[in-house]
């Protein structure tokens, strides 16, 4: 076989066979296959899709090409993965929240991808937090804490880790076979007994249309359950940023502040959603008595705690759980001013995410490092009504002082203004159960 026969097959809009795809993944994760011949066909399949049987096919590629977890933790092991958005920071709250309430979360977290921020990356702004833990470590935090949240390791789908940073760098991500392969080849990798999937769906999700979106929710719930998950696709609005903070480690103090009971409301509600998906998926109830025990775990703090434990048993200082202010501050701010009276009608989310990249907060090679400190609090979000000269967000960096001007304008540009309030959007589109 030649990789230059299966680019121009995909290319020309053929269907790749099996054997084409498991031979492609062997050959890019053993280093046979450069990253050039790889991003061709990321590219290709970009244009061209890829139909259910090749999208299954690059599904089971990827969890096979590493080792399937057999973590004996002690209780149903349930997961939860979004396909990404702006600052979407649920991760941080739903783990802690289903842990409290006696399910087992291990959890295999991503780096930023594209406009999108990672769990991973988000953590990390926690100093001393290993992401890196080994398989035992892993499965020992969380028999003892309920939960852990890590990267991917190199024996963990590494045919994934290196196409994830390839299509970050090549324009390859909002493709809707290579997301469903991704999450669905790690989710099956990480071998959890149940799944449940935030698809997202707006201006600042990979899909954009929600009918992309429940066709991305049907393929990737479709391929769990046929590989004996109990799975859930929930497809939840992305058309906003989700809550106000975008940026690592504001987005961990955003979190931690849901845990403590704040936090704004779609940010909280969502979490709610989601973790009581989890918690009836582990059969802890009707999704009602699930609701009630998500929110009680996080109105007696046992959520928070679990966090800091999780913090604490990762290497991290769970002081900085209790007291987010013990996280570095930015050394430069820059208030971004409504231009006018009226109503926030619509923001291009995708952009917004570009702002945080500017400033430092996420990647543009696969070799850049990140900026915790960067990012920016939204002080008004679409809907609200703003006078002349009101701040609409704060923007903040250490690392790139010289881009606050830039990242301002491309703020105001994808903020549109009407004179009345915009029709409200659901905050969920539709639950696949
Ligand atoms: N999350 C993933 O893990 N992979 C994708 O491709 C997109 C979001």
């Amino acid at each position: 076989m030649r990789m230059y026969d299966i680019i121009k097959k995909k290319r020309d809009g053929g269907k790749l066979t099996e054997e084409e795809i498991r031979w492609f993944g062997k050959g890019y994760v053993s280093g046979q296959i450069p990253d050039y011949q790889a991003a061709a066909l990321c590219m290709a399949i970009f244009y061209k899709g890829m139909d259910v049987e090749e999208t299954t096919a690059l599904t089971l590629a990827i969890r096979d090409s590493g080792d399937i977890l057999r973590l004996d933790v002690g209780g149903i092991r349930v997961d939860k993965h979004s396909t990404g958005g702006v600052g979407d920071k649920t991760s941080l709250a739903v783990a802690p929240i289903a842990a409290a309430c006696g399910i087992k979360v291990a959890k295999i977290s991503g780096r930023g991808l594209g406009h999108t921020g990672g769990t991973v990356d988000k953590l990390e702004a926690i100093e001393g937090y290993r992401t890196d833990l080994s398989t035992e470590e892993f499965a020992d935090t969380v028999r003892k804490v309920g939960v852990s949240i890590i990267g991917q390791s190199g024996d963990f789908a590494p045919l994934d880790k290196k196409l994830y940073a390839l299509r970050d760098v090549t324009a390859c991500v909002d493709s809707m076979p290579l997301i469903a392969s991704s999450i669905m080849g790690k989710k099956l990798a990480a071998n959890d007994d149940c799944i449940v999937l935030d698809v997202k769906t707006g201006s600042g999700a990979f899909m954009h249309s929600l009918e992309d979106a429940k066709e991305l929710a049907q393929v990737m719930a479709g391929v769990g359950r046929l590989a004996g998950k109990k799975v859930t696709a929930v497809v939840t609005d992305m058309d906003r940023p989700l809550g106000r903070a975008v940026g690592n480690s504001l987005e961990v103090a955003e979190a931690v502040d849901m845990l403590k009971g704040g936090s704004p409301e779609d940010f909280r509600e969502l979490c709610y959603v989601l973790s009581s998906h989890m918690l009836h998926l582990a059969g802890k109830g009707s999704l009602e008595e699930c609701r009630a025990l998500a929110e009680e775990a996080v109105s007696s703090g046992r959520a928070l705690k679990t966090l800091a434990e999780m913090v604490k048993a990762q290497g991290g200082d769970p002081a900085w759980i209790y007291d987010t202010d013990l996280f570095p501050k930015a050394k430069h701010s820059l208030k971004v001013l409504s231009p006018k009276d009226g109503f926030i009608s619509r923001v291009d989310t995708e952009k917004y995410g570009e702002v945080s990249l500017i400033l430092g907060a996420g990647r543009s090679t696969m070799e850049d490092k990140i900026d915790m400190t960067a990012g920016f609090i939204l002080q008004k979000k679409t809907g609200d009504a703003v006078r002349k000269g009101d701040a609409i967000a704060e923007l903040y960096t250490t690392e790139k002082p010289e881009m606050l001007e830039k990242a301002a304008e491309m703020m105001l540009s994808a903020t549109e203004f009407a004179s009345s309030a915009p029709k409200a959007r659901p905050l969920v589109f539709d639950i696949l159960m």
